[in-house]
């Protein structure tokens, strides 16, 4: 396959969310450190807790991540995808989940392979989709946060993997968004993302005979988990396709 594994940097973030504190209220502490494959293995904390914090209860987490590059993270969809409509796609969930990431202080690395990867499966696999994926990424060794982001979004569908994080969260909800965009820019005039409104998305979000495919009631779920309205989702998703217009061939004649 021509595919390994070769980074050994790894990624340790505590996070702390007060169960009662306001929406999107987060704080983390993020430290990088170089060890070798083996501590990693030693060294891997994956913790989940409550403590009590000055009388209010925190979930905590540490999660030390075996980052993944890009380029072996492209090295391994490619081997695997093939159809350039999967390819753009793919690109597509990447470019949003980075401008979401940037948008919550996260990783964006770690958001745009995760959403590089998630269809990773779809051409060769249709009817394992998303079991298969995490067979294919197990194989190669990638850490279990691209793995779980993967499963989440097939979440009710086709696993039981419940997006719990705000980039499993994000991705469950921007995948179906992003086909949906996609064909309404097609059909614009401008076949163009670049001018592209809320309202215009909205409407064809309404019309359910408009790309019957795109599950809408995945999208208002994701929107309840993020707490976020439909509108600013669509309008931050529309920011993400619009950086990488060109590559994902909306760019159309503008
Ligand atoms: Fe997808």
């Amino acid at each position: 396959m021509g595919f390994s594994l070769r980074r050994t940097k790894f990624h340790a973030r505590e996070s702390s969310k007060t169960r009662d504190s306001p929406p999107g209220y987060e704080s983390q502490r993020s430290c990088d450190m170089e060890v070798s494959g083996e501590e990693f293995c030693e060294q891997k904390i994956r913790m989940t807790g409550t403590k009590n914090v000055a009388g209010k209860m925190q979930e905590v987490w540490i999660i030390m991540e075996k980052k993944l590059s890009r380029e072996d993270a492209w090295s391994l969809l490619t081997d695997y995808t093939k159809t350039p409509s999967l390819i753009t796609h793919a690109l597509t969930v990447e470019a949003v989940m980075r401008h979401f990431a940037r948008q919550n202080g996260e990783d964006e690395d770690v958001w745009g392979v995760t959403g590089l990867l998630h269809d990773l499966d779809y051409e060769k696999f249709p009817e394992e989709h998303c079991q298969k994926a995490a067979e294919i990424m197990k194989e190669h060794g990638i850490d279990e946060i691209y793995i779980r982001g993967m499963m989440c979004h097939g979440y009710g569908l086709c696993t039981d993997t419940e997006p719990k994080s705000r980039m499993e969260k994000t991705l469950y909800t921007i995948d179906e968004l992003t086909g949906l965009i996609h064909a309404v820019c097609l059909m614009r005039p401008s076949k163009s993302v670049l001018d592209l409104e809320v309202k215009s998305v909205k409407k064809k979000f309404k019309d359910k005979s408009f790309a019957a495919g795109v599950n809408r009631d995945v999208v208002r779920n994701g929107c309840e988990m993020l707490q976020m309205e439909l509108d600013d989702v669509i309008r931050e998703t529309i920011e993400g396709m619009k950086e990488k217009a060109e590559e994902i061939g909306l760019k159309g004649n503008l």
